[in-house]
């Protein structure tokens, strides 16, 4: 059995989310037992589906997902570990109007309380375009700037991916500025070779849910292009 040390509670969080360290290293440990009710997601399968998020990117070789894996013999009971990863630099910011960096992409623009306006934008960087092709693919419904981090120049790791792979169209994300341009080739590629294995490489989805998958990798194959945001609500609350 590893050994396990809670090294403390993650206050931002929305769940029971804990850092510890096993194996000596750090990890957040979510268990299980510490979800949060949902309406739109069945019970007690979040930890499911953080774990679910990172086989899929590991699949692709995309890495845009820290290593994250089941866990039944931990101190709260069954849940995921998703390796630490120490943040430097962001990926998706906040500037005044008229001040993005000539080479980031514009998402939202809102007004401040003193009615100053801003810009929420992102890098646009190879590995950014992966994580945001990434989650049109899971379908993930809270890409929030704050759950986009860059452990080091090039890299990107997307963390909190508990809410994905709804059978419904739910995409809520913060990296839309890549929408209308094409997906270059070797990510068509790594699409097409993973779609038919996916399905059963992910352990706590339903039937539907990779049917639904499957059928998000079609849609974008087929069209080879980032898509505009569909209608109802596209950006998660609060963007960062
Ligand atoms: N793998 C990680 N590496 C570094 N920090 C993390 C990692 N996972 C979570 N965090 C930090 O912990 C906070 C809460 O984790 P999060 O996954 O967002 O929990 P919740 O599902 O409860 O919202 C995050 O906002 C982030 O600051
Ligand atoms: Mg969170």
């Amino acid at each position: 059995m590893a050994e396990w040390r809670i090294l403390g509670q993650l206050t931002d969080a929305s769940n029971v989310t804990l850092l510890v360290e096993s194996g000596g290293r750090r990890h957040v440990y979510k268990p299980v037992r510490g979800e949060r009710r949902l309406w739109d997601f069945p019970d007690g399968t979040l930890a499911r589906r953080e774990v679910a998020a990172y086989e899929v990117s590991r699949r692709l070789g995309w890495q845009v997902i820290p290593p994250t894996r089941w866990v039944d013999d931990a101190p709260m009971g069954p849940g995921s570990i998703q390796e630490w990863v120490e943040h430097s630099g962001d990926a998706v910011a906040v500037f005044p109007a008229g001040r993005v960096p000539g080479d980031w992409l514009p998402v939202l623009e809102a007004v401040d309380g003193n009615d100053t306006p801003l810009v929420v934008a992102h890098a646009d960087t190879p590995a950014l375009r992966r994580l945001a092709l990434f989650d049109l693919v899971v379908n993930n419904t809270d890409r929030k700037g704050g759950h986009v981090l860059s452990p080091r120049a090039g890299a990107v790791a997307g963390i909190d991916n508990g809410l994905c792979f709804h059978a419904e169209p739910k995409v809520r994300t913060v990296l839309w500025g890549f929408a209308g341009q094409p997906v270059a080739d070797d990510l068509l590629s790594d699409l097409r070779m993973a779609r038919d294995d996916l399905p059963d490489l992910l352990s706590g989805l339903d039937d539907d849910e990779k049917s639904a998958l499957v059928e998000r990798i079609d849609e974008i194959v087929l069209s080879k292009t980032f898509p505009h945001p569909a209608g109802g609500p596209v950006i998660p609350w609060p963007p960062i």
